[in-house]
């Protein structure tokens, strides 16, 4: 098969690194890509939100099959206009992608089939939101509806930080027409876990859990970022809460959308937190993680093309489970120094040979390139080194030992992923 996938960060690569383990993969192109992905796929110069020039590209090149790898395609109607030209894609259409991109579709979706997620009301007017807030005076969450990268949610301490956030989402307009609308909801207590699953509507396939470390620095400190590292499985997930969140989150969200008239084909994560009265949902995303994949996909047996297309085909039933490897798997992202506020590009990386010379260990990589030979920093996550180990506690040293061998000028990385699991 002819392979096109969407995307230019580390998650993109850990999938074209595992796609191009297939036997079905004939050739692998990437659109945009990095310098890492460009050592398994054809890197193209085409933007992740140009659908036209992506289905120009798709149509001239023959691709059998296309894989979105971040939101603002699926949000912006790809799948649609893949789909209504005959082309083959793993990801939902625009309507499902609205669980997403819309933070208000979502909570009412939840609200309307018994989806447990935290009490929530929303707001277009900016002096009703605000009223609100004091009203409740107990702590709360303040998010914008629409897609604002990752920013748009402010967990707030007190009332005077709620106030602010929806100053600053209603009043200075900071992500734009994203807070038209703001949702201002419960402040929810426990640990989180994400878990995703293959579905194409009719049928569920999970894939293994995993958890995100959002702060910046150690010990969850410092402002939010799209994520420093990843482990899974997560430990917090038992066998019962697992099948707890597939049947009263996944399945519930699932059946809810095609009430609606609305099919989802592709890969559908829930962000949960585990609260004392059971898991409650803080997002959907509706596409892989990003660590977290970095972390599930190493640990996947099974051919990842083979689930991929079925999805897309709406023939999920063609596969009956999913083969993984029992070890454990963390990812540590190096960052560069300063992110996720201003940085410094175009810094030579050093010791990627080195690295890659360790057995179980992967080095993803998000925001680098190629220039004349030399592998230089691109973007704020620069690299996701990931290690495979029999317990948590190898894959994290596993993980360490190869950040070990990798230097950048300013390059940081957070010293304590995965402890939360030991
Ligand atoms: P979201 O983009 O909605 O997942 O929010 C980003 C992060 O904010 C989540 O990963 C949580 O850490 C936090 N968060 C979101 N909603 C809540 C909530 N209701 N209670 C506590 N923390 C939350
Ligand atoms: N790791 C969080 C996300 O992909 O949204």
């Amino acid at each position: 098969m002819r392979i096109l996938v969407i995307g230019s960060g580390g998650r993109e690569h850990a999938l074209v690194w595992k796609i191009a383990q297939s036997p079905l993969a004939e050739k692998i192109f990437c659109a945009p890509g990095n310098g890492g992905i460009a050592q398994q796929a054809e890197c193209i110069d085409i933007k992740v939100d140009d659908v036209a020039g992506l289905l120009d590209f798709a149509r001239k090149e023959k691709i059998d099959l296309t894989v979105v790898g971040p939101e603002v395609p699926l949000a912006a109607g790809l799948v649609d206009e893949f789909i209504n030209n005959k082309l083959r894609v793993f990801g939902p259409n625009k309507k499902a992608a609205q669980l997403e991109a819309s933070k208000v579709f979502a909570k009412e979706l939840m609200a309307k089939y018994a989806v447990p997620t935290a009490d929530f009301k929303v707001f277009s007017d900016v002096k009703e939101a605000k009223a609100y807030i004091e009203k409740i005076s107990r702590p709360c969450v303040v998010k914008a509806d629409g897609l604002a990268a990752g920013k748009g949610v402010v967990v707030a301490s007190d009332t005077k930080e709620a106030l602010d956030a929806v100053s600053l989402m209603m009043e200075e307009r900071v992500y734009g027409a994203a807070a038209d609308k703001v949702i201002i909801e419960d402040r929810l207590e426990g640990e989180e876990a994400s878990i995703l699953v293959f579905t194409d509507s009719k049928k569920v396939i999970p894939l293994v859990s995993s958890q995100d470390h959002k702060r910046i620095f150690d010990n969850d400190q410092g402002p939010n970022t799209g994520g420093m590292g990843a482990y899974s499985p997560a430990p917090v997930v038992s066998e019962r809460l697992f099948k707890e969140i597939i049947d009263k989150i996944i399945n519930r969200v699932i059946e809810g959308l095609a009430r609606e008239g609305i099919i989802y084909q592709g890969v559908l994560y829930a962000g949960v937190m585990i609260t004392k009265g059971g898991p409650q949902v803080l997002e959907f995303n509706v596409r892989f993680g990003d660590p977290e994949t970095q972390a599930i996909l190493p640990r996947l047996n099974s051919d990842l093309i083979e689930v991929m297309a079925s999805c897309a085909e709406g023939k999920l039933s063609r596969i009956k489970k999913l083969d993984w490897d029992a070890r454990a798997c963390v990812c540590v992202v190096c960052a560069s120094g300063g992110y996720p506020g201003d940085y410094k590009k175009d810094r030579e990386i050093f010791g990627l040979e080195d690295a890659s010379q360790i057995k179980d260990a992967m080095v993803f990589h998000a925001g680098t390139k190629k220039t004349s030979g030399k592998y230089m920093t691109c973007g704020g996550r620069v690299l996701g080194v990931t290690g495979l180990g029999s317990t948590i506690k190898e894959a994290i040293d596993k993980a360490y030992q190869v950040a070990g061998k990798i230097n950048f000028e300013g390059m940081h990385y957070r010293r304590d992923i995965g402890k939360k699991a030991i």
